[in-house]
């Protein structure tokens, strides 16, 4: 089958989740309540329980509509071809640039296990993102979770194509040459991967919409990506990335709709992981993963800024969200406090370079041994610090800009700046 008839079915079928995710949230949020899955939103006047880890009914709805596509790429290919299913050739490999060569290797063997391990470890991700729900687990399982999962991926990438070897920056070329195998190493950077994005957009969360807000940007910017390149020698690989990516924005685009302020909602850890878990995948299985994290250039900065609350430099409390006052409506920088000479030096001089750039607020009462209160550390309080009080729709809208504004550095670094890194 033609690609382009495929794709128009990846969408038809990807609108559909759309619909189904859009009646299923409603539909299903009082069983979540019953169930005890919800959580009061701490930015509001009123303390209403609100469904949470609503990803899960995301993430089954995505497994499906995927599940359903399955066929037409690969399914019509085993019934009509004479010369059988073709096990012995891969996903990766460029096509000639004719159209019988694209759907020959879209239903090849190879692609097919491909497609089959990204279900699995986005599967995985989805089960114990609902675990860490369900049990509130700690931190250091929160980082074990994606690794743990990541692993039928890497082993099928291991099998299928074990490529380890990177293209080294033009301006490195004269310390390091023109490649460099990574071997072991290049799957230990992929398993970070796949921690790092889940628990990226994890931890830029607090306001209504931004979790899932950040994925919708990170997955339409992906799919511009995949849609630039189709026409380039890589096509079967992007097609591959756009089959995963049109139903993960279909099924998160009705989680946004109610997610969005004022949330009716909870995407949970559950919907976290299972995007960041997708991108991974994508990143990974399509060999752009270093755009991927150009992608990321927020969750970067978030998680950079966090360093220290997260390794217990600084305190950290368990929300981090902003404050709310429910008298002007609008939220402020939420902050905690400590004895600043308590704190291990690197955590003392973070803070000190930090409020010496102006990038965190630190107060400390008068006298001996005082009580020194800084913001907490994510870009979300450091926008409230630049901006003063803002309303938590306005939050939201200002850090998904600045998403947006990112993508565009992205693309720029992408495209017209790449030729200064690489030869293209
Ligand atoms: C992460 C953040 C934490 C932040 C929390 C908010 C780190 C290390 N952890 O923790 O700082 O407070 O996410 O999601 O950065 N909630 C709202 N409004 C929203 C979304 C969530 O009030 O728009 C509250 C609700 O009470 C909800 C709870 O946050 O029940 C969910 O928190 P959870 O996802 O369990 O927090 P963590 O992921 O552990
Ligand atoms: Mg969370």
């Amino acid at each position: 089958m033609d690609w382009t008839i495929q794709l128009i079915v990846n969408i038809i079928l990807s609108f559909g989740g759309f619909l189904a995710t859009l009646r299923a949230i409603p539909g299903m949020g009082h069983l979540f309540i019953r169930a005890n899955l919800c959580g009061v939103d701490m930015s509001k006047r009123q303390s209403k329980k609100i469904p949470e880890a609503m990803g899960i009914v995301c993430g089954c709805i995505y497994l499906i509509t995927i599940f359903i596509f399955i066929p037409i790429p690969f399914g019509t290919y085993i019934v009509f071809s004479q010369e059988g299913f073709p096990h012995e050739k891969g996903m990766g490999s460029a096509t000639n640039g004719t159209g019988c060569s694209a759907s020959i290797l879209a239903a090849s063997a190879g692609a097919f296990v491909e497609l089959l391990a990204a279900l699995l470890s986005i599967c995985c991700m989805l089960l114990l993102g609902f675990a860490d729900d369900v049990l509130e687990l700690k931190w250091r399982h929160k980082l074990l979770l994606p690794t743990v999962a990541s692993l039928p991926l890497l082993m099928v990438y291991f099998v299928t194509f074990n490529l380890t070897i990177i293209i080294v920056p033009k301006p490195l070329r004269w310390l390091l040459g023109f490649s460099l195998n990574l071997g072991p190493l290049y799957y230990v950077y992929m398993g970070m991967l796949a921690v790092f994005c889940t628990n990226a957009i994890n931890i830029l969360a607090g306001v209504n919409g931004l979790e899932v807000g950040q994925s919708v940007v990170i997955g339409l910017s992906l799919m511009l990506h995949n849609l630039l390149e189709l026409g380039g020698p890589l096509r079967d690989t992007h097609l591959f990335s756009l089959y995963l990516l049109l139903p993960f924005l279909g099924v998160s685009l009705a989680l946004l709709y109610h997610n969005w302020y004022p949330s009716r909602a909870f995407v949970g850890d559950t919907y976290c992981y299972f995007a960041g878990m997708t991108f991974a995948v994508i990143g990974i299985l399509g060999h752009f993963s270093k755009t991927m994290l150009l992608f990321f250039l927020p969750q970067i900065a978030n998680f950079l800024y966090s360093v220290p609350q997260l390794f217990h430099l600084v305190p950290c409390p368990r929300h981090r969200l902003p404050k709310y006052d429910c008298e002007t409506d609008l939220l402020h920088m939420s902050s905690t406090s400590f004895q600043l000479e308590a704190l291990p030096w690197p955590g003392r001089l973070f803070l000190r370079v930090c409020s010496t750039l102006g990038l965190v607020r630190l107060a400390t009462s008068e006298g001996e041994g005082g009580i020194t209160t800084c913001n907490n550390l994510t870009i979300i309080n450091l926008l409230l610090k630049f901006s003063g009080p803002m309303h938590e729709r306005s939050v939201t809208i200002a850090l998904l800009a600045f998403q947006v504004l990112c993508s565009g550095v992205a693309f720029v670094v992408r495209y017209p700046l790449a030729s200064l890194f690489y030869d293209v």
